[in-house]
């Protein structure tokens, strides 16, 4: 018998490049954010005519297009500089939890371009890495901006920005002038700052909002040129992974992976057009991916608790009270063998918990004038999604 090939029955792939819908992929255009690139570019543009720029911060939800921006902006400003003669170097580094010493043991290593002469990991302290960098800023010429992004995740970024942007007026920085732009999605990292800190500091600020439908229709469809083959896209289907991103929170990655996930639907069920039932199941997978990693997170009595309470409402119960939850939640863990919290005191420690993260809903209830409180919870996602995700058996 002769073996079967896969790939014969295959029609042609809906993408041509798959990667241009991923985060790491730069693209050459912008679209929608005109504004904030122009107001970007006033305050950076001291750096293209060899000065010191000023200090920035910008702020916005996740997926807003700070970090994309960020990128785009740098590279004409680099170019602007160049052309008007200047010498602009642009450091970029992400500050993923980093303390203040391995960002700048980071950053020494990346400008030190000999794997010999690495900074060391252990042994010495973070004064001796700025020093480091200080030494390694001095030998390029010009301005230097340096971009901390997610700077609010760096531990230790208060005395970070005290002592760099002192560093021109202490001497640290003689050679060249340098201008720092930090990165956060969250807006009250201002005011973690110290009072001096935020004096010497003293920079700008820049906010992204939230992408409306139209916003996104046009950023995706500025992606699908070189994404999709031609005529691989059915004309609504664009519209739609716009429209759903826009009334969730308007996040251009939601709506990048709506649409990349989509065209792997479309090339699953060998199709050679992406039409909108695939936006469909799309955003059922995207969605329940996102669930997925959530529910790691969670401890197994967590687990059983909101299968408890998923059941609870496919049973039309919802919203359930404690005590309901607990009989419940009881018999979730007898199915599963697993041995059950013996207080409702602890489910209800849990209940809390699970409501801080999203995965349940609190409702208040006064029993009149008699007094006494009570609560009762409801899931805060569709039942399916978590028998799904947690692969119970219930359902
Ligand atoms: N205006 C835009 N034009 C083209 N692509 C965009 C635009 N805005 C965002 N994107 C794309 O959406 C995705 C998310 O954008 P980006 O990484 O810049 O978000 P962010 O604001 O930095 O989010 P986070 O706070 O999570 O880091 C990226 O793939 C980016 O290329
Ligand atoms: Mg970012």
């Amino acid at each position: 018998m002769v073996e079967e090939n896969p790939y014969e029955t295959m029609v042609a792939s809906v993408f041509d490049d798959r990667d241009v819908l991923t985060e790491s992929h730069q693209p050459e255009i912008v679209p929608r954010r005109a504004e904030e690139i122009r107001q970007y570019a006033h305050f950076l543009r001291p750096a293209t005519n060899g000065n010191t720029p000023d200090n920035i911060m910008v702020y916005g939800d996740t997926g807003l297009g700070k970090t994309v921006v960020t990128k785009h902006i740098m590279e004409l400003t680099v170019d602007e500089a160049e052309n008007n003669g200047n010498v602009l170097s642009v450091i970029i580094e992400d500050c993923n939890n980093d303390s203040a010493f391995s960002y700048t043991r980071e950053i020494v290593n990346r400008l030190r371009d000999d794997d010999e002469k690495d900074f060391p990991k252990r042994g010495l302290s973070t004064a001796d890495a700025m020093d480091a960098l200080y030494e390694e800023l001095n030998k390029l010429e010009g301005t230097v901006i340096l971009v901390a992004d997610e700077i609010d995740h760096m531990d230790g970024v208060d005395s970070f920005l005290y002592e760099m942007s002192r560093a021109e007026s202490t001497g640290d920085l003689d050679e060249v002038k340098l201008g720092i732009v930090g990165i956060s999605n969250d807006y009250s990292f201002r005011r973690t700052l110290s009072a001096k800190t935020s004096g010497s500091f003293a920079e700008h600020e820049l906010n992204f909002g939230p992408y409306d439908a139209e916003d996104l229709r046009h950023i995706l469809e500025e992606r699908a040129v070189d994404a999709f083959r031609d005529g691989t896209l059915d004309e609504a289907v664009i519209p739609k992974c716009a429209a759903l991103a826009a009334r969730d929170k308007g996040d251009a990655r939601q709506a990048l992976d709506l649409l990349k996930m989509s065209g792997i639907v479309a090339n699953e069920h060998n199709r050679e057009q992406v039409a909108v039932e695939h936006v469909d199941e799309a955003k059922r997978r995207v969605e329940r991916g996102k669930v997925a990693e959530r529910v790691d997170d969670l401890t197994d009595h967590q687990r059983n608790i909101i299968v408890a309470i998923a059941n609870a409402e496919v049973q039309e119960r919802s919203p359930v009270r404690t005590k309901e939850i607990y009989s419940l939640y009881s018999a979730v863990c007898e199915r599963r063998g697993d041995e059950p919290l013996s207080t409702i005191r602890s489910v209800r420690e849990h209940l809390k918990k699970l409501e801080m993260r999203g995965f349940l809903t609190q409702i208040e209830h006064n029993n009149g004038r008699g007094g006494g409180k009570y609560h009762t919870y409801e899931l805060s996602m569709k039942p399916q999604l978590v028998f799904d995700v947690v692969r119970t058996g219930d359902e």
